[in-house]
């Protein structure tokens, strides 16, 4: 299984976007997220990415756990700064338009989104984000990516799950794969910043993994059941119960195909 990174691949595979990043590259680390939250409080610049082998602590929406072993995942995050007037509603679905666009400049197909933030294919999960807030308004956008089947998952697994190397006929190196979702991030980013969500509600829509499907969405004191619709320009999922139609916006909220 590879571990580390070459750098000279990954700055080639950037091509224009490699002057929009600094790759930080660690054998092993507790969670990006961490490390990049840490050195964003000592003032590291935007465009920052930290990516990792290995995560000790990697961590998942809503307290969970996310597994990182060496030569099954590609686990990163970026470092990002808007200046303050930006909404950021949205911004995780858009950051999942990104990913999706960036492996299927790769040949990857049908990649699909799962409302507010996991990459989905094949009804199970390929990846997901984890959008923090650093001091001072710089956020941090932590990615992570089934590559291939990892061993330890049979224990902790809680929902089906897909790599890469069971969609596609050939995996790439995973500084191209980086290279490919970081271009399409600068490129979402920069979009983001200035019209917002709105610009990217078709792109999700259209990936929108569990469309029309009866759905159970769980915050922390709530579940409610209705047909998953599509996403508002605001980003909130439009559920449609018996008592009409809700607009889910909490960030916390989890999506299950089956009754919970
Ligand atoms: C989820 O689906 O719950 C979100 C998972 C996000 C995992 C990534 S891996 C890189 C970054 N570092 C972390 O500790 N978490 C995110």
């Amino acid at each position: 299984m590879p571990t580390g990174i070459d750098f000279s691949l990954l700055r080639e595979q950037l091509a224009q976007a490699a002057s929009r990043f600094d790759v930080d590259w660690l054998d092993c680390c507790d969670s990006t997220n961490t490390c990049l939250l840490a050195r964003a409080e000592e003032g590291a610049a935007s465009g920052l990415v930290v990516g990792t082998d290995r995560q000790t602590a990697g961590r998942g929406r809503r307290g969970r756990a996310w597994l990182a072993t060496p030569g099954c995942s590609l686990t990163f995050s970026v470092l990002w700064r808007y200046p303050a007037q930006v909404q950021l509603q949205g911004l995780s679905l858009a950051v999942g338009v990104a990913v999706a666009e960036g492996l299927e400049a790769l040949g990857a197909r049908q990649i699909q989104l799962k409302w507010p933030n996991d990459i989905w294919l094949n009804q199970a999960k390929l990846g997901g984000i984890l959008i923090e807030t650093a001091p001072h308004g710089s956020l941090v956008i932590g990615i992570g990516l089934n590559l291939a089947r990892d061993p330890n998952w049979e224990p902790m697994v809680t929902q089906p799950l897909i790599t890469l190397e069971d969609a596609m006929n050939t995996v790439n190196p995973r500084e191209t794969i980086l290279a490919s979702i970081l271009r399409s991030l600068a490129t979402t980013l920069d979009t983001f910043g200035e019209k917002g969500f709105a610009v990217f509600q078709q792109d999700w829509c259209r990936r929108n993994a569990f469309l029309g499907l009866p759905v159970c969405v769980k915050g922390e004191r709530y579940e409610e059941y209705g047909i998953c619709d599509h996403v508002t320009p605001e980003g909130a999922l439009i559920l449609r119960t018996e008592q009409g139609e809700r607009l889910i916006n909490h960030g916390d909220v989890s999506l299950r195909k089956q009754a919970c």
